[in-house]
């Protein structure tokens, strides 16, 4: 009996621990989209719970505007997390440093869709691309940068 109550007690602290890890993300989508469905694969596996909404594109278009992010900046969905906006295809490790950051800022975006980009990754090719951090002015500056091939 002792030992079941350990054994609960214990599977209760990983079932706890799990479930405070996990980063809740709303994504905003259209429905079919494939590579927004692997970019949600790819905030699974590290450690995030992503939940998909569609909406129709014309509707998504206007949203992301509406949220800050600039034209320019614009990619297939939306993510918004703890108050910030993830535009497209931003690699998980850039969200985690956004939240332990957590500057005044809109969020971050990887504009247009670059192969070699969580959720772009089916090929071996890669573009070089950069992730943006969106300040509140709709200004954009360099977050990170990754290498292509
Ligand atoms: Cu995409
Ligand atoms: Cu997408």
């Amino acid at each position: 009996m002792r030992q079941l109550t350990l054994a609960t007690a214990f599977l209760l602290g990983v079932v706890t621990q799990a479930l405070a890890q996990a980063t809740p993300i709303n994504v905003k989508k259209t429905n079919g989209c494939g590579c927004c469905l692997a970019w949600m694969e790819h905030l699974e596996e590290n450690g995030f719970a992503p939940s998909g909404e569609d909406m129709f594109a014309r509707l998504l278009v206007r949203f992301k505007l509406d949220n800050g992010v600039p034209q320019r900046m614009v990619s297939c969905h939306t993510g918004l997390i703890e108050g910030y906006v993830i535009e497209g295809h931003v690699p998980a490790a850039d969200i985690r440093r956004l939240l332990s950051e957590s500057p005044d800022a809109v969020g971050l975006a990887v504009p247009g869709m670059p192969l070699g980009s969580p959720g772009m990754d089916q090929s071996r090719w890669r573009d070089a691309y950069d992730v943006f951090l969106i300040n509140n002015d709709g200004s954009t500056e360099v977050f990170s940068s990754y290498p292509g091939n």
